[in-house]
């Protein structure tokens, strides 16, 4: 049996065979994905995907918390990590320790992942010192869409450097590792060749140590997908067929169906 996937390890695997992670929310599917993943997040994406909120930034610890909870109940292979949501790390150093204590030790899981880099820095190093693993996330931040006015993807080779400099701040904070979203694939390969630490790519490149996208996009679950996802199966025309049949069954009385009723004891 595979042993649990530690913080460690998974910075290990730099260089190594690519890293495959995916977001879980849930305990069912947190299941299936730790079957092959090094890696769950439990990403703030909830908001938009489980939830229904128009992006990110309304997401609350007490929603990461409970969704760390029911991703723990599923996984016993994968890292297990889960997001910072906006509001809960960015004011000081203390106040992410604070809340990011709270995600470990009501969640169980392993490590929290933030958003930010050179700004970051110094919290990522304050948790890291004090007993907390931090994933860094850079380049396409959905949490600043209000500043960066949308999703916006490193496109511009001017761009680069400040990003190239995010990562070296991160890494050199002690981030175990960093999600590269939304740059151009040249960007995600030099970030992926001048970090010591492994780079996890969404949007990105092949190139990246490992890769991550959110299940729900993945599985074809979601009607509207960014250009970077690749659907892997049909999930929403599965249900719809489904829910369908279910209607129109009941609706003829031909659910249920004898065998989907309880025998009279005698
Ligand atoms: O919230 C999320 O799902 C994420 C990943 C897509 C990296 O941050
Ligand atoms: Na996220």
């Amino acid at each position: 049996a595979r042993k649990r996937m530690t913080v460690p390890g998974f910075t290990a695997r730099k260089g190594g065979a690519p890293l495959i992670c995916l977001t879980s929310y849930t305990a069912h599917v947190a299941k299936i994905c730790d079957e092959v993943c090094d890696l769950l997040l439990v990403g703030d994406s909830l908001g938009m995907v489980i939830h229904g909120m128009p992006n990110t930034l309304g997401v609350t610890l007490e929603h990461m918390i409970m969704h760390g909870q029911a991703v723990m109940r599923g996984a016993d292979k994968a890292l297990v990590v889960v997001d910072m949501p906006f509001g809960s790390f960015e004011e000081s150093p203390e106040i992410a320790f604070r809340n990011a204590a709270r995600v470990i030790k009501e969640t169980g899981a392993h490590a929290i992942k933030l958003e930010g880099g050179t700004e970051m820095a110094p919290t990522i190093r304050h948790l890291t010192r004090r007993g907390i693993p931090v994933m860094a996330h850079i380049g396409l931040m959905p949490q600043a869409m209000n500043t960066a006015g949308g999703f916006k993807a490193v496109r511009s080779p001017e761009q680069f450097d400040a990003v190239a400099a995010d990562g070296q701040a991160v890494a050199e904070a002690g981030a175990f590792s960093v999600v590269v979203e939304g740059v151009a694939p040249a960007l995600a390969k030099r970030l992926t060749e001048e970090l010591p630490i492994p780079t996890i790519g969404i949007g990105a490149s092949a190139d990246c140590d490992g890769q991550i996208l959110v299940f729900e996009d993945m599985v074809g679950l979601l009607p509207r997908v960014p250009t970077f996802v690749k659907r892997y199966g049909t999930m929403e025309e599965m249900m719809r067929a489904a829910v369908a049949q279910y209607a129109e069954e009941v609706a003829e009385r031909r659910f249920p169906a004898e065998e989907h009723t309880y025998k009279v004891k005698d």
